[in-house]
């Protein structure tokens, strides 16, 4: 079966609680849940991660074989930062798009930079959690 992972990295287990003003209310559950109806007409399982650990989400990355069709990624943080997940994405043959619920480029100064999106097939900000669908959708689309 094919199957795609939505990876989320650190703090975004906080979702539906955390500055909802910048995040929303929806949780991470409930993004999930939001993926899972639109992938099920394709034939596709979705998976989901998510992990406070810049390692643990590396070791994510590794372990997908060829049955996932992509991963829908929101860094959270490490987005900014983190040369070794840039190294991982690069590592794989695994579509990856990356997602923020937020606009970063409207926010701090150091959220403008993305260490990851020249690696990752697109980028989506700013659309709020409604970026995990679309994503997911172009993935699916793709395939
Ligand atoms: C975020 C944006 C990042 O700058 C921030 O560190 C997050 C969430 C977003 O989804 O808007 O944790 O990735």
């Amino acid at each position: 079966m094919e199957r795609l992972l939505i990876l989320n990295g650190p703090n975004l287990n906080r979702l539906g609680k955390r500055e909802p003003d910048i995040y929303g209310k929806e949780t991470l559950k409930d993004i999930v849940e939001q993926v899972k109806r639109i992938s099920t007409p394709f034939g596709v399982e979705v998976q989901d991660f998510q992990s406070n650990h810049e390692g643990e989400l590396i070791d994510r990355l590794h372990s997908l074989d060829e049955s996932y069709i992509g991963v829908v990624f929101n860094p959270g943080a490490y987005t900014h930062t983190s040369i070794a997940l840039r190294d991982a994405i690069t590592s794989i043959s695994i579509p990856v798009i990356e997602v923020h619920i937020s606009n970063v480029h409207k926010r701090e100064e150091f959220r403008h930079t993305s260490l990851l999106a020249p690696v990752c097939i697109g980028q989506i900000v700013g659309l709020g959690v409604q970026g995990y669908e679309l994503a997911a959708r172009a993935l699916l689309e793709r395939k």
